[in-house]
């Protein structure tokens, strides 16, 4: 099959590169001019564990290619990907569909023989028929289908996610893009993976019915964790407790500082949007909205508390910055929260990101170090905020002896309470006694 790629970013570099490796011939484009000519160089503009070889090895095979002109691979292709951005839209929450619209746009005035539109990018219910009206609108006589197809990868893990998923959803009622989309999802037949076949609405909604579900699991977590703090019992023993129980599972019961990253957040808020304009408020997911926002801004204050009070002429080391682990991804993760509001209390905030680059550029005031050690030295406090594998087995002596004072506040208990404890730290972390 021959495939175009709207959009190279986490989802449509990823998709791209997958479906080359099940040995289809794919093009991903971007109107991002730098971020073509990086890849045509040979270099990933994302961090993704094993991209930079799947990426190099399908590109050298030749089934992979990359281009910001989408005429020549659009007018060839099977199948057209939508995977551009869809971010809340300002003010009022909704996803911005303006990327997926131009996209549409320009995909009609290409599309040449029978050409299957999927759209990957998560949009809401009702986009799929928006999609085909603006193709069918510039093009009356085009023959082509509109799949709905949404990506439940990963960041992190993400090209796992893509060729071994648990299951893969397609949107459609349209016999010839259902044999494309069987023909191109082959490969995962060998895995057994289940591919359900919906209509579009339904396929549309599954993707922010998954999202909502996941932020509200690890919300209701984060609450139980609220809980255990006041009566003294033990969250993850609880999560625990619950998780092996096959009807809950354990998976996304991890208390922390309140979820963030590319999707949650403006997915939950998107499905709020488009339920309640359609009259079946959500009303779950409109209070794990609400409750997310305010854990997050809470952290601040848990963090001061467990420095005595004061953050005024204190120095904080942060370990950890993007959203979550092996990734560079900084969108809407907790730390954009967290270290403002520890600022504005007057902290000196020094931190230490192994993917930090992105979040140099969005956090102001923030003195940034190469290291773990570095981010420790002198401080009053260290607060781990993204669970990074290198800092689950950190020297602890030495970095006890780097700080001014052994105060550790981890957010995402990686370390046991009582052994920092002997260790002389005053450890504090989220819902264990
Ligand atoms: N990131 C994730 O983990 C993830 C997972 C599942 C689904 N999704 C969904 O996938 C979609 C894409 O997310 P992402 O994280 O890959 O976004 P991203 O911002 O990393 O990538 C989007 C890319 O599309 C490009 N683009 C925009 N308009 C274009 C156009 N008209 N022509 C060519 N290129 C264009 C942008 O330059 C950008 O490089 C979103 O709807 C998101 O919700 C993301």
């Amino acid at each position: 099959m021959r495939v175009a790629m709207i959009g190279t970013g986490y989802v449509g570099l990823v998709s791209g590169a997958c479906f080359a490796d099940f040995g289809h011939t794919v093009t991903c484009i971007d109107k991002d001019a730098s971020k073509i000519e990086r890849l045509e160089r040979g270099e990933i503009p994302i961090f993704e564990p094993g991209l930079d070889e799947l990426v190099a090895r399908n590109v050298g095979e030749g089934r992979l290619s990359f281009s910001t002109d989408s005429a020549e691979a659009v007018g060839e292709a099977d199948a057209v990907f939508i995977a551009v951005g869809t971010p809340s839209r300002r003010g009022d929450g909704h996803a911005d569909l303006s990327y997926v619209h131009a996209a549409a746009a320009e995909i009609a005035g290409l599309i040449n023989g029978f050409t299957v539109v999927v759209t990957k990018s998560t949009v809401p219910v009702g986009t799929g028929d928006e999609v085909e009206a603006i193709i069918r609108e510039k093009r009356p006589d085009a023959e082509f289908a509109v799949v709905s197809n949404p990506e439940f990868l990963r960041e992190g893990a993400a090209i796992n996610d893509f060729k071994r998923p648990d299951r893969v959803v397609v949107g459609t009622d349209d016999e010839r893009a259902r044999a494309v989309m069987a023909e191109l999802y082959r490969p995962l037949n060998l895995n057994e993976t289940p591919i359900l076949f919906t209509n579009r609405r339904t396929s549309e909604l599954t993707k922010y019915a998954a999202n909502a579900f996941l932020a509200m699991k690890i919300t209701f977590i984060n609450e139980m964790a609220e809980v255990c703090e006041k009566l003294g019992a033990d969250v993850q023993q609880v999560a625990r407790g619950i998780g092996l129980d096959n009807r809950i599972g354990a998976k996304f019961l991890h208390a922390g500082p309140g979820y963030g990253g590319s999707c949650f957040p403006k997915d939950t808020l998107a499905l709020v949007r488009t339920a309640a304009d359609a009259d079946a408020p959500v009303r779950l997911v409109e209070t794990t909205v609400q409750i997310n926002e305010a854990r997050k801004k809470a952290m601040a204050g848990k963090i001061a508390r467990a420095m005595g009070g004061e953050l005024k002429g204190k120095t904080i080391g942060v370990l950890g910055l993007t959203f979550k682990p092996n990734t560079d991804d900084m969108r809407d993760a907790p730390a954009l929260d967290i270290v403002p509001a520890l600022q504005a209390m007057g902290a000196q905030v020094q931190a230490y990101d192994p993917q930090g680059q992105e979040a140099e550029r969005l956090l102001e005031g923030v003195a940034f170090k190469s290291g773990p050690y570095d981010a420790a030295e002198h401080a009053d406090a260290i607060v781990i905020l993204t669970e990074w594998d290198q800092f689950r087995a950190l020297d602890l002596d030495r970095v006890k002896l780097l700080m001014r004072s052994p105060v550790v506040i981890d957010l995402r208990n990686i370390y046991p309470p009582a052994e920092m404890r002997s260790r002389g730290f005053r450890y504090t972390s989220v819902g264990r006694p």
